[in-house]
């Protein structure tokens, strides 16, 4: 995708291209028989490497998996847990955010990340893990409510 990414949020507009890049050819292999409405995420984990995910439809509607969750299970199978970027692709306009269900993922293994969302056809928006999520649970709340027992 050569579209002309801005450099933001710490990440160079090369290296956002290639993520839109590599979540626009996941979603091809995304299985979205019910829906049929593929998506394709990539992340970029601290030590810059690219993992992805497309979503994965079952007849039993509640066990599908989320393309952003599929290419976080691919990076933390493969030792990485640590992530500076996220990009998702998605048909629609303008370009869909993750779902409720993904961001509290994303929350559980990033204190804030910046999110690329792209359609095929070039439209694009940046936004962060902090603005979708907002005073958010996490992990640190089990680690104040042990101290404050103690
Ligand atoms: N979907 C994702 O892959 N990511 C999201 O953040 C939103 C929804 C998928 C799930 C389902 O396969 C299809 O899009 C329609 O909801």
């Amino acid at each position: 995708m050569s579209e002309p990414f801005d450099d933001t949020h710490g990440i160079e507009a090369a290296t956002w291209s290639q993520l839109a890049d590599a979540a626009l050819k996941v979603r091809q292999r995304a299985h979205v028989p019910y829906s049929e409405f593929p998506v394709g995420a990539a992340v970029l984990t601290d030590s810059h490497e690219i993992f992805t995910g497309c979503n994965v439809e079952v007849a039993s509607i509640g066990a599908t998996v989320c393309a952003e969750r599929t290419a976080i299970g691919c990076a933390i199978s493969e030792g990485h847990s640590k992530f500076l970027a996220l990009s998702v692709v998605t048909g629609v306009e303008p370009p869909s955010a993750p779902c409720g269900i993904c961001r509290q993922v994303l929350a559980e293994f990033c204190e804030d990340l910046p999110i690329l969302l792209v359609h095929p056809a070039g439209t694009y928006r940046f936004t962060t893990l902090d603005a979708l999520l907002p005073m958010r649970f996490s992990g640190l709340d089990f680690l104040d409510d042990s101290q404050s027992k103690s």
